[in-house]
């Protein structure tokens, strides 16, 4: 069976689903791919085409002097191309050409291999190419009117929850950038569309059209009911409806690391990072957060420190760094998982500061609390040493409440 969720669709209502997908959002798309550069003689691919316009519009503005290559998984909605067209998954396909814009709309999302189809893309970028990616995310959705407001509400849980259960993350939109730094690419843009509507907008009828193919799949999460799909349904249609029923998050990062390299001479050795939190999951990004890990936990040895990560890491462990002038100034080891005692709860293994009076703890907390939300976890955890009392008064300010003692014994071998 199909991995991507709309494999099942009824013809004519999947084609209705993508003539709106282009309606509502070509004109964006267009303007983000102007911005990005697409320009006369460039050589450009479109990855999931649905119908076919955003590669037809790429066609028009590089010209006969330009080349377009369009792919999709499934080519039967595209009756006439005049771009090259070939049917394929993007990740098995050989492809000898490479472009200086590469483009994708609404692909990543359903993927559980997001990141390896976003290294098969930056492997086919030139130097100083470009990717330009759209993704939505779902857990940002919110009900401000309808009929039935609780039962719409309990549809956007399900919809969540659907991608959750398929190992796919409802808010991948709003963390693909973190996907495009760690594939070694640097971010240019990241834009946020809310799309706020009422019932009867385009955006309201794609997501009935997507909610009538998918019910059985919501209802199948336990969080909604066929009268909640009823519900949801009705209030699309309703011009009195009025609902955030996603964002949509718009990506640009250039492939920029042959460039560093050719002027490496001019350059200092460590990597050119925009301002941010992200993620370390590559072993040079763990090996940089040594330095700052050291202040909180002076007995770890740099070189055990990356595999110790790394085998965390298997365990569910996530490390964060917040990057400022390049440079990494704060991290935060986590671990989202759940117990008896606290339910889904995200755990603060580490926090730690290159300095305590810039606001970088401030940063990353809110980031790890953020985290925490868009995982459904209930709660924040962490131990802090009795001695660390600037450590206390951070977290008294933080909203965190002195909840239990922790003990510990040692076991004398
Ligand atoms: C939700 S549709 C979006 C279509 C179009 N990008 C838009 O926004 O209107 C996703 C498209 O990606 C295609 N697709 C999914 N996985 C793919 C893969 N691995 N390689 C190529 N195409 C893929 C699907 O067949 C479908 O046409």
């Amino acid at each position: 069976m199909s991995e991507y969720i709309f494999s099942d669709a009824q013809e004519k209502s999947e084609y209705k689903r993508l003539s709106l997908l282009q309606d509502s959002f070509d004109e964006k798309s267009r303007k983000h791919l102007l911005k990005a550069g697409l320009s006369k003689g460039m050589h450009v691919l479109e990855v999931g085409l649905g119908l076919g316009s955003i590669a037809s519009y790429m066609y028009d503005v590089v010209g006969n002097s330009g080349y377009v290559l369009g792919i999709d998984l499934n080519t039967h909605f595209i009756k006439e191309a005049d771009y090259e067209l070939i049917e394929g998954n993007i990740v098995d396909l050989e492809i000898s050409q490479s472009f200086d814009i590469i483009h994708m709309r609404y692909v990543l999302i359903h993927k559980v291999n997001a990141k390896k189809i976003i290294e098969k893309l930056v492997s086919l970028l030139k130097p100083k190419g470009r990717l330009v990616i759209e993704e939505p995310d779902f857990s940002l959705a919110k009900w401000i009117d309808s009929k039935d407001i609780d039962g719409c509400k309990n549809v956007n849980l399900a919809i969540c929850k659907m991608f959750e259960l398929k190992g796919l993350k409802p808010y991948y939109g709003s963390v693909v950038h973190l996907d495009l730094e760690s594939s070694g690419l640097v971010l240019d843009e990241n834009i946020s569309y809310l799309h706020l509507c009422s019932g009867g907008d385009d955006v309201a009828n794609v997501m009935r059209i997507s909610t009538n193919t998918l019910k059985e799949d919501y209802i199948q999460t336990g969080l909604c009911t066929d009268l909640d799909i009823d519900a949801y349904i009705q209030a699309c249609s309703d011009e009195e409806s009025l609902a955030v029923y996603y964002a949509t998050i718009v990506t640009i990062a250039i492939r920029a690391e042959l460039e560093k390299k050719e002027d490496s001479s001019l350059v200092c050795s460590e990597k050119t990072r925009l301002d941010g939190v992200y993620e370390a999951r590559e072993k040079d990004d763990i090996l940089e957060c040594f330095e700052v890990m050291k202040l909180l936990r002076p007995h770890i040895e740099r070189d055990s420190f990356v595999s110790n990560v790394m085998e965390q890491i298997k365990q569910g462990y996530q490390l964060f760094y917040l990057s400022k002038n390049s440079k990494l100034v704060c991290l935060a080891g986590i671990k989202i998982g759940t117990n008896l005692a606290w339910g889904k709860h995200l755990y603060v293994n580490d926090l730690v500061s290159s300095s305590s009076s810039l606001g970088y703890g401030k940063e990353m907390m809110q980031y790890v609390k953020s985290m925490a939300g868009l995982n459904n976890c209930k709660e924040i955890h962490l131990d802090s040493g009795v001695q660390r009392f600037e450590a206390h008064r951070f977290y008294l300010r933080e909203g965190f409440k002195i909840a239990s003692h922790h003990c510990s014994y040692k076991i004398e071998i």
